[in-house]
């Protein structure tokens, strides 16, 4: 169900406007007030997702539309306040941020529900700047799956200067033909690639299209927030260069060509806009079987005539350098199970196991939950030797620290900082990570059907 009639033009927010969007009068003028508690209000909406008309049922964070595009200051404080609309319970998870445990949103690992009808207010410092995002992790596919996916910006205020800015927040939706929602999966999907929605948007429309300084550099900040889908990106139509992933600079910057990003994963690409008025680049996946054209950026006004190499590189995040020499080696492989252990939980489980870490199946998120993978002594380094023995792709996610990608059994990689990886069937991967983070951290396949399916476990740092 394409939603090629319903395009949309929206303008790149000039990073003027955007920064007095986030921050109010006091940001604006620089004066030196207290940041204003972000108030997010989960509750049911109606939104207009396809072409036949509104789906009921949607889940947003906010007044209406998409849950609202976060900003944060990298070592600035944050305050939000959790109220449970819903009519069960929630929590909130900030994806990638490297914050205190008992802020990390996963019940009973962390904290517990937050009962309908209930709030919590989270309270951290992000350490770290890039593009992250944000969701519950509680019965995690129905609250995800219709819509409480948001992205979060942290910003650096020494960052290189763009001429334009847009943030991407990519979902699919399971809707039938009368544009309601269908099943969010089919078990026989959940033991192979996932259930695959059938609707997909942007920033939760079709295919929307935004306006950008002719020959300026556009900053496009991407966050693939579906529960299924991996992505293949190319831009047609003007040059893009990746500038980091998953919230952390790259090694070294590279043209995005056939780029494959999986569920919780994000992008950003410095985007060289083309010099003639109204020229149109267009951001494409080109996985599968249906290419879908994502986004599409118009280039407006005189040439501004940048280049992609006037960019100065992004500051590294402060994320701690492992000690490879004494570090010691965990061992995690992924694989399929038959063994059933799943138990009723209000918040983690769908009922069946199909997949397992160390052949154990995570049975749903319980008060008793099962031993950790592993127990990590606060301070020492640590490789995780993580193996995929199953013929599908997994976006493997570990909370509260992140790693740094040391070698592939399959493939060159470059020693990206990361939360999120990507590991292709049949492929062994090194993972080097600080122990630096005390507290129980929840480390699983980012397919949610995965996840809830037994690929999820958790890393006991004390
Ligand atoms: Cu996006 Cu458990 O995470
Ligand atoms: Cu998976």
């Amino acid at each position: 169900m394409p939603l090629l009639t319903r395009r949309k033009f929206l303008a790149a927010s000039a990073m003027a406007g955007g920064y007095a969007a986030g921050l109010g009068i006091a940001g604006r003028f620089g004066l030196a007030a207290p940041l204003p508690t972000q108030i997010l209000k989960a509750h049911k909406t109606e939104a207009q997702l396809s072409d036949s008309g509104p789906t009921k049922n949607v889940l947003t964070y906010g007044d209406a539309g998409m849950p609202p595009t976060l900003r944060l200051t990298k070592g600035k404080p944050f305050a939000a306040q959790l109220i449970n609309a819903l009519d069960e319970p929630t929590t909130i998870h900030w994806h990638g941020l490297r914050i205190a445990n008992n802020m990390d949103g996963v019940p009973f690992l962390t904290q517990p529900y937050v009962n309908a009808g209930e709030s919590f207010d989270y309270a951290f410092t992000p350490p770290d700047a890039g593009t992250f995002w944000y969701h519950p992790h509680c019965n995690t596919l129905t609250q995800m799956g219709h819509g409480l996916t948001g992205v979060i910006v942290v910003e650096n205020p020494d960052d290189p200067k763009f001429d334009g800015e847009v943030v991407l927040n990519l979902r699919d939706w399971r809707l039938g033909k009368d544009g309601q929602f269908i099943a969010q999966f089919l078990p026989r999907d959940a033991g192979k690639s996932g259930t695959f929605g059938t609707v997909r948007t942007a920033n939760w429309m079709g295919e929307p299209q935004y306006d950008a300084p002719a020959g300026g550099l556009l900053r496009l900040r991407i966050a693939i927030t579906d529960v299924t889908r991996i992505y293949r990106m190319n831009m047609e139509g003007a040059d893009a260069a990746v500038i980091a992933i998953d919230g952390n600079p790259v090694p070294s910057r590279f043209p995005l060509d056939s780029l494959m990003l999986g569920p919780g994963q994000r992008v950003d690409l410095a985007v060289r806009m083309p010099d003639a008025e109204g020229a149109i680049a267009m951001l494409k996946d080109t996985r599968g079987t249906s290419p879908k054209t994502i986004a599409t950026f118009r280039a407006v006004g005189s040439s501004l005539k940048r280049d992609l190499r006037d960019l100065t590189p992004l500051a590294e995040n402060p994320v701690a350098k492992a000690d490879v020499a004494t570090a010691r080696r965990i061992s995690l492989a992924l694989s399929a199970t038959a063994e059933s252990t799943a138990v009723d939980s209000i918040c983690g489980s769908l009922g069946y196991s199909f997949w397992a870490i160390n052949k154990v199946p995570w049975p749903g998120d319980t008060p008793d939950p099962t031993a950790p993978l592993a127990e990590l002594k606060l301070g020492n380094s640590y490789i995780l030797d993580l193996e995929n023995l199953t013929p599908h792709v997994h976006p493997i996610h570990l909370h509260g620290m992140s790693f740094t990608v040391l070698a592939s059994s399959t493939r060159e990689v470059a020693p990206q900082v990361t939360d999120t990886y990507l590991i292709n069937a049949d492929e062994k991967v090194q993972l080097a990570l600080v122990a630096d983070n005390p507290g129980d951290w929840a480390f699983h396949c980012h397919i949610i059907e995965h996840q809830k399916t037994g690929m999820s476990g958790y890393l006991r740092v004390t």
